[in-house]
């Protein structure tokens, strides 16, 4: 299958990498990496270890393949759908943190676009090499639920390269629950500085867990039938599988770059004012991020 990997960041690299040894894969990713991986190769180290050579290009305009797995932070989403628009896809794939991607993708593209989870951990490194930090897995599927013989294309794919996939007709409520996992682990991990495995344990677990339980009442008050047990399960088996990573998040903060945070947490606080349900933690953690960025310049 020919891939294209919109944002061969961390997560982006990853699984580019992965597919790479099976697929004919193009990276379009920032200058230094692109030209590190058309010199040298990707170099995957850490809890999996190999060296692919993906096509890689600084420029996304007019590209064409069979997919187009957009791996960009959610802020860019847009900029993403624009360029893609330029070119030809049979299908587009959204692997990105937060809620709201799919439908920025939608708006702009005439190809299917079918949504994506991954709980893969990733770091970049250095231009050329990405960290594997632990192992996880891709959930994808159609983005407004049910079957998708599209999905089931892309799985086989994923599957045949070694890519750990489930393909599930429950996307709605797969994203929600991946963003409780989100809304707990990432916004405490950047604020405390500490890995992922911090959350599992006192003094913070309380405030992670108390994130994912109300990401999953507010899930309920959409209509998306999802338990704060299933929540907070979710959150510690990917804290658990994550336990030495740093969370984009922190990766953010620790890089001063503008975070996720207003389609993670910042999306939990106006669904939940849409519905008159409270959501203080939520509310509380996106307060302090953005006081963060408005310090440094990115609001
Ligand atoms: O954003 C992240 O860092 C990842 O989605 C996850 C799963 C929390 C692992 O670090």
């Amino acid at each position: 299958m020919e891939i294209v990997v919109f944002g061969a960041g961390s997560l982006g690299s990853l699984v580019g990498g992965v597919l790479a040894r099976e697929h004919d894969v193009t990276l379009v990713a920032r200058s230094a990496h692109a030209e590190a991986v058309r010199d040298d190769g990707l170099t995957v180290t850490g809890v999996t270890d190999f060296c692919v050579s993906p096509s890689a290009t600084t420029d996304g305009q007019g590209l064409a393949a069979d997919l187009a797995i957009v791996a960009v932070k959610a802020a860019d989403s847009k900029a993403a759908a624009e360029t893609l628009a330029t070119g030809s896809f049979d299908a587009v794939l959204s692997l990105q943190n937060g809620m709201g991607n799919e439908e920025t993708l939608a708006s702009h593209l005439e190809s299917p676009v079918l949504a994506g989870t991954a709980t893969y951990g990733a770091v970049l490194r250095n231009p050329g090499v990405v960290e594997c930090t632990g192992l996880g897995e891709v959930v994808l599927g159609s983005r407004t639920g049910g079957r998708s013989s599209l999905a089931d294309r892309v799985g086989d794919a994923f599957d045949t390269a070694g890519l750990e996939t489930t393909v599930a007709a429950d996307m709605p409520r797969r994203l929600w629950k991946k963003l409780a996992v989100n809304a707990a682990i990432n916004p405490v991990t950047a604020l405390a500085n500490v890995d992922n495995g911090a959350v599992l344990e006192p003094p913070t677990t309380d405030l992670a867990r108390s994130a994912a339980r109300e990401t999953a009442g507010v899930a309920r008050a959409c209509g998306v039938e999802l338990s704060d047990q299933e929540a907070i399960s979710a959150m510690e088996r990917v804290a658990t599988a994550t336990a030495a990573n740093t969370s984009s998040m922190r990766q953010d903060v620790l890089a001063d770059r503008r975070t996720e945070i207003d389609a993670i947490n910042g999306y939990v606080v106006d669904r939940a004012a849409d519905h008159d349900c409270a959501a203080p933690t939520n509310r509380a953690l996106t307060a302090l991020i953005r006081s963060w960025e408005r310090g440094i310049g990115h609001r």
